[in-house]
């Protein structure tokens, strides 16, 4: 007997404000958390989207949360988190946050020093409830499998997806160079694929992850 699953999926990038009208961001259009959301929700799961700044159109039926900061993002998602029986960190959250914004619009002129600090790792520091499965993504110009296989490790991760960076962004592209790393250290390279193809293997990944594991347990497995 299995039921539905409670997926909580982040989305797109964060923005960190320098002043009131300015801020440091990334490039991410909130493709890939869309195309996962629409592929969890067609499978008839339940979707929580916490999305940074996207211009897309979120998917019939997904709860949306929309956020801004990663530290909102970190507090949207701890709230969640509880609810969920996965995760999938999707977002490209902003690595660095000015230590301080103006809260007046920054003069035009002279040099302008910035004093910046790295975000809060908001997947790395989530409360986990035993059982919970969590994906996060790494995006790699070299090293990828070893580095992605480092990321899964410092971030408790289940599952990595790793993108092969050659020079060109994969945020809004349609296609991206990807492979997936389990918790036993498996690897799958996907190659080229499409962004809807990374969104069907990555839940055919997750599902068999979880419901591999309902039935053992309801079949009285002793090993487990
Ligand atoms: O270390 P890196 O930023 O490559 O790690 C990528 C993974 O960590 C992604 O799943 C991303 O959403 C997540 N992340 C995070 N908090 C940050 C930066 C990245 O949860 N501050």
């Amino acid at each position: 007997m299995t039921r539905s699953l409670r997926l909580l999926i982040s989305a797109g990038p964060t923005r960190e404000p320098l002043d009131p009208v300015r801020f440091i961001s990334n490039y991410s259009t909130g493709t890939m958390g869309a195309c996962l959301a629409r592929e969890a929700l067609r499978r008839g799961h339940r979707v929580t989207l916490v999305s940074g700044p996207s211009e897309l159109v979120p998917p019939r039926g997904a709860r949306v949360i929309r956020v801004e900061r990663a530290r909102q993002m970190q507090r949207a998602l701890r709230r969640e988190m509880p609810r969920a029986d996965a995760l999938i960190m999707a977002a490209a959250v902003s690595d660095f946050e000015p230590v301080r914004a103006s809260t007046q619009k920054l003069p035009r002129g002279g040099t302008l020093r910035l004093a910046l600090r790295a975000t809060p790792d908001i997947v790395g520091s989530l409360p986990r409830r035993r059982g919970q499965l969590v994906v996060g993504f790494a995006l790699e110009s070299a090293g990828g499998v070893r580095r992605a296989t480092q990321k899964l490790k410092a971030k408790r991760l289940d599952v990595v997806v790793g993108q092969r960076m050659n020079g060109a962004s994969p945020f809004g592209s349609a296609r991206v160079n990807a492979f997936l790393v389990d918790a036993n250290g498996g690897v799958r390279r996907l190659g080229t694929v499409s962004k809807p193809r990374l969104a069907r293997v990555l839940l055919d990944e997750l599902e068999q992850l979880w419901y591999g594991g309902v039935r053992l347990k309801e079949e009285g497995c002793s090993t487990c």
